[in-house]
């Protein structure tokens, strides 16, 4: 959700407006999921501290917990982000797809100012959490036949949990280790198991495939996920008056 919503117009919160076009009804995000946890430590926050933490900083708390209870290592997040006022339906599809080459998921993180490097590691955040059938089983179900980059070992298993026309049906981005934030993601890469065909290619493009080794080779993927996340968060950022803390994270004051 954070990644989502710092891609479009900054991490101002805007993804959490609720309404029929803004960026939270729009296709790309139409699988988020977890808005009422969101609401939840808002209404918290505003009972005891009205008016000080906005749902951007919200979001991004939200995101480094979620590593830290799946096992992953903590980071002290940047906070003072203030809530946008606007969002737009439309300008959600600039989010990457799940069937983005690297070069275009290069050309949308470079757009934001992050690197290859950042674009592999945080592609790691699919470390944790599912995939609905949907967003994938054009790979197992093409008339073409099956996509050649899945290992043909995974394909009866992958089958089996998204029988075709099953499309909210969902499965893990990393099989065996959905609920660890560890480097089990990678190394299913390297297996050929990758649920996405943006994961997929992570390791079949010569530009990303180093980074992939990189954090399978090393103990460096906590940390520079951390600083990655760190540098994610920064994007577009609000403050003073171009910004409000909101009251409800689902509308604008
Ligand atoms: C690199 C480009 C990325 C693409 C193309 C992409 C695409 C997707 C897609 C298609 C899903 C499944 C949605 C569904 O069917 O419900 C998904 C899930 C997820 N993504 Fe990404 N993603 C990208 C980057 C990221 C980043 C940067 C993060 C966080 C740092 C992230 C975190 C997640 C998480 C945690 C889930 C699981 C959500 C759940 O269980 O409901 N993704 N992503």
């Amino acid at each position: 959700m954070h990644f989502h919503d710092c891609f479009v117009r900054g991490c101002d919160g805007s993804v959490l407006i609720a309404g029929s076009d803004t960026e939270r009804s729009a296709g790309p995000n139409r699988n988020l999921r977890g808005y009422e946890v969101i609401d939840a430590a808002k209404a918290k926050l505003e009972a005891v501290c009205p008016g000080v933490v906005s749902c951007a900083d919200i979001l991004a708390l939200a995101a480094r917990d979620s590593v830290v209870l799946s096992g992953g290592l903590s980071w002290q997040v940047p906070t003072g982000r203030r809530d946008g006022r606007v969002s737009i339906g439309t300008e959600a599809f600039t989010l990457p797809g799940p069937n983005d080459t690297v070069a275009v998921q290069n050309k949308k993180f470079s757009d934001k100012g992050l690197n290859t490097q950042d674009l592999v590691i945080l592609a790691g955040g699919h470390t944790i959490g599912t995939a609905a059938c949907q967003s994938f089983s054009d790979r197992l179900y093409s008339p073409n036949g099956t996509d050649p980059s899945i290992d043909p070992s995974f394909v009866p298993f992958l089958r089996q949990i998204c029988p075709q026309n099953q499309p909210t049906k969902r499965v893990a981005l990393d099989t065996g280790s959905q609920f660890r934030f560890d480097t089990s993601y990678f190394a299913n890469l390297k297996r050929r198991h990758g649920i996405l065909r943006s994961d997929q290619v992570l390791w079949t493009d010569a530009s990303t495939r180093p980074f992939v080794i990189k954090y399978l080779a090393t103990g460096l993927f906590n940390q520079e996920f951390a600083k990655s996340m760190i540098k994610m968060g920064n994007i577009g950022v609000k403050t003073d008056a171009d910004g409000e803390i909101r009251t409800k994270c689902s509308a604008v004051n």
